[in-house]
């Protein structure tokens, strides 16, 4: 450490694998690489700036591709920024992520790290290896946004593309375009860019400390099941005879489901499974008693969250214990 150094933010960046930490053999490819092989070392390296930003300590907790990401893993990763939170020395922590699960990992950290100190996630469209990656700039400005005071109280954060994200609402718009990240019904938070950090709107749902629920042991399983036209129940008896504890449905339009899934589904909530109607539309809200009758069937409506979000809050909630299908909408309605 030099002595210009002493005063810059102490974030710990934690590692997990994906595009920003992948390797093509050619530098044109940005398809057909390996997700998940650079080690952290190599990604400080590539952004010499961020010694003018904050002292890092830097963990490789994972080197996968997202597309495996596990609920054990889940734990774990929350556990860890958990513990370093606490710490008097670290001021916020940033997470390198594939892009797949990102905004399924970041929520279940908004709802879970119990900390009012930044935490944000970032990650790449190209591999490290690409001409123009998009990597390095994207981890320069996430650990600018980790430093900044603002940041903190806000939940977990995305930066990705310049922007701020809330983890509660960011999902993955594009399959190969470095703008992928987008807050479809609300917007980005802010921007982030050239040093500079600016929040144009803050976050009002319920979140980290302000959050309930504790870190489980465990994470119940929970399915998602699509709507589509000729649909059958097949998926959902399967689902429900290996034991699953909830169900989240992607419906068609504002959360409608068809029939032979309605009956399926009201079938299995008589069997103890809670399920959530999400849609499948990628924004928009699900209205309770909208477009299916909830009350009848025995749902819960997930309002803005899109179903990979809706199911991260399902299992935390039967986690803790609450399945009755009045007390879940409750959380729906708050988170
Ligand atoms: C991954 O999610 O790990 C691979 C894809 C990506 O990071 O863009």
């Amino acid at each position: 450490m030099t002595k210009s150094d002493i005063s810059l933010p102490r974030i710990a960046l934690l590692a997990t694998g994906g595009t920003i930490a992948g390797q093509a053999g050619d530098a044109s490819k940005t398809a057909g690489y390996k997700a998940g092989v650079v080690g952290v070392d190599k990604l400080l390296d590539a952004v010499p700036a961020l010694t003018q930003v904050a002292q890092i300590h830097a963990e490789q907790v994972a080197s996968i591709d997202s597309k495996d990401m596990s609920t054990a893993l889940w734990l774990t990763l929350a556990a860890r920024v958990n513990a370093l939170l606490e710490e008097d020395d670290i001021d916020g922590v940033v997470i390198t992520h594939g892009t797949d699960t990102l905004e399924e990992t970041a929520y279940l950290l908004h709802l879970t790290v119990k900390s009012e100190k930044p935490v944000v996630l970032t990650a790449a469209m190209r591999p490290s290896t690409a001409l123009s990656a998009d990597g390095p700039l994207n981890l320069l400005n996430a650990v600018t946004l980790a430093a900044h005071d603002g940041a903190a109280g806000q939940g977990v954060l995305v930066a990705f593309n310049n922007q701020i994200h809330s983890a509660r609402d960011v999902t993955k718009t594009s399959t190969y375009a470095v703008d992928a990240f987008r807050t479809p019904e609300f917007g980005a938070l802010g921007w982030v860019q050239d040093g500079r950090v600016d929040f144009q709107r803050g976050v009002v749902r319920r979140h980290t400390v302000g959050s309930q629920f504790d870190l489980p042991a465990a994470l119940p399983a929970v399915e998602i099941v699509t709507s589509y036209a000729g649909a059958s129940r097949t998926a959902i008896d399967a689902f429900v005879a290996a034991g699953v504890k909830g169900l989240v449905v992607a419906g068609t339009g504002n959360g409608s489901i068809h029939a032979a899934l309605q009956q399926a589904l009201a079938d299995a909530v008589k069997q103890g499974v809670a399920v959530v109607r999400s849609s499948r539309v990628g924004s928009g809200h699900v209205m309770r008693n909208g477009a299916a009758p909830d009350d009848a069937l025995g749902s819960v409506s997930a309002g803005t969250l899109n179903p990979y979000k809706a199911r991260v809050l399902l299992m935390l909630s039967i986690a803790a214990g609450i399945t009755d299908a009045t007390a879940l909408q409750q959380l729906f309605d708050t988170y």
